[in-house]
């Protein structure tokens, strides 16, 4: 794989280091404009395209008191390689991803695997807002109220038997609709994830329906995507249709890439843990100038610490 050595480590470095060299370059030229910013709006030229209100939120306890990053930079500034490899290509060619109608196929090692219509889901749970940093493995961060569904909530609806040890959840595939699917071949999609059951139950993980109490941008992962905040936001796949229950690890999208060293299955936020290619001690909000120290577990340690109780963490990025 192309690794352009003029581009310095402290840069924002892509996942997309990996794709071919020109859409890398692209990506270079992207990622020092963000930084030149710093302190402003990540775009120039930001729209903000609003979505419907959801009908009912319930305020949560699970809830930092960070300052939020702005609605116009959550939905313009975005990783969503279905869409391509620039920051504003989501907001810009998401708009055709076809939200309605949408099933999330729940199955797998469980007594009861079910179908659910995205609305009929949301309308017979109880959404809450949350508002979760967000640490992305290239070092930038944001803080997101997001509007979601507690993760357990919905697999308990299934009822997992005992040899579900893994879920594992798998993005709409709609190559007609995705720019980026099929214009380059490095990336093989649909884009997958994985966790391992008592992380996936875990009152942290949450299934995110909208963000600022609206439903969730195209760009954001409509109409529902994963949320963990503990982990680096790759790790947060968007746009889902499926989530299996299974007694073996899933295969996901990051991890064949680099040896299986540079994306984990784990991927915990560790400030003490470099990326192989950039640290990832310190981390820039959006918006703001000054890198900040990224905290453990992104500062979750003490909800999420006792998950990895007797595992070596620099073992497990
Ligand atoms: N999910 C899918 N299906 N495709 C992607 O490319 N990118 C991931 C994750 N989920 C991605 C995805 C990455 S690398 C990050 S950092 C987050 O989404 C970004 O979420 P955001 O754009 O809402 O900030």
């Amino acid at each position: 794989m192309p690794r352009d050595r003029k581009i310095p480590s402290s840069e924002i470095t892509p996942l997309s280091a990996y794709l071919r060299r020109r859409d890398f370059l692209a990506l270079g030229a992207a990622g020092a404009g963000a930084l030149l910013l710093g302190g402003h709006s990540v775009s120039g030229a930001q729209k903000e395209q609003h979505g419907a209100k959801l009908p009912s939120v319930k305020q949560s306890s699970y809830t930092v008191d960070d300052k939020k990053t702005p609605f116009g930079d959550i939905t313009n500034y975005n990783n969503f390689y279905e869409f391509g490899t620039d920051k504003d290509d989501p907001a810009r060619h998401a708009g055709k991803l076809k939200t309605r109608p949408w099933t999330v196929k729940v199955d797998g090692e469980c007594a009861k695997p079910k179908t659910f219509d995205i609305d009929s889901l949301i309308s017979s749970s109880t959404v809450e807002e949350r508002v979760y940093r967000m640490r992305c493995v290239e070092a930038w961060s944001m803080v997101i109220p997001w509007d979601g569904i507690p993760l357990a909530e919905v697999l308990k609806k299934v009822e997992p038997s005992s040899r579900a040890k893994y879920v594992a959840f798998e993005t709409a595939l709609q190559p007609e609709n995705m720019s980026g699917v099929g214009g380059f071949n490095a990336i093989p999609f649909p884009y997958l994830e994985g966790l391992r059951i008592d992380e996936a139950m875990h009152p942290l993980a949450l299934l995110a329906v909208g963000i600022y109490g609206e439903a969730l941008p195209n760009q954001d992962g409509a109409p529902i995507r994963l949320v963990v905040p503990w982990k680096y936001g790759f790790k947060g796949i968007k746009s889902i249709v499926k989530i299996h229950l299974q007694e073996t690890q899933p295969q996901t999208t990051w991890s064949q890439y680099g040896g299986g060293v540079e994306y984990g299955f784990y991927a915990n936020v560790n400030p003490e843990v470099d990326h192989p290619r950039w640290s990832q001690a310190k981390e820039r909000r959006i918006g703001e100038v000054f890198r900040r120290p990224t905290l453990m577990f992104n500062g979750y340690a003490d909800q999420v610490s006792k998950l990895y109780a007797g595992m070596d963490l620099r073992k497990f990025y």
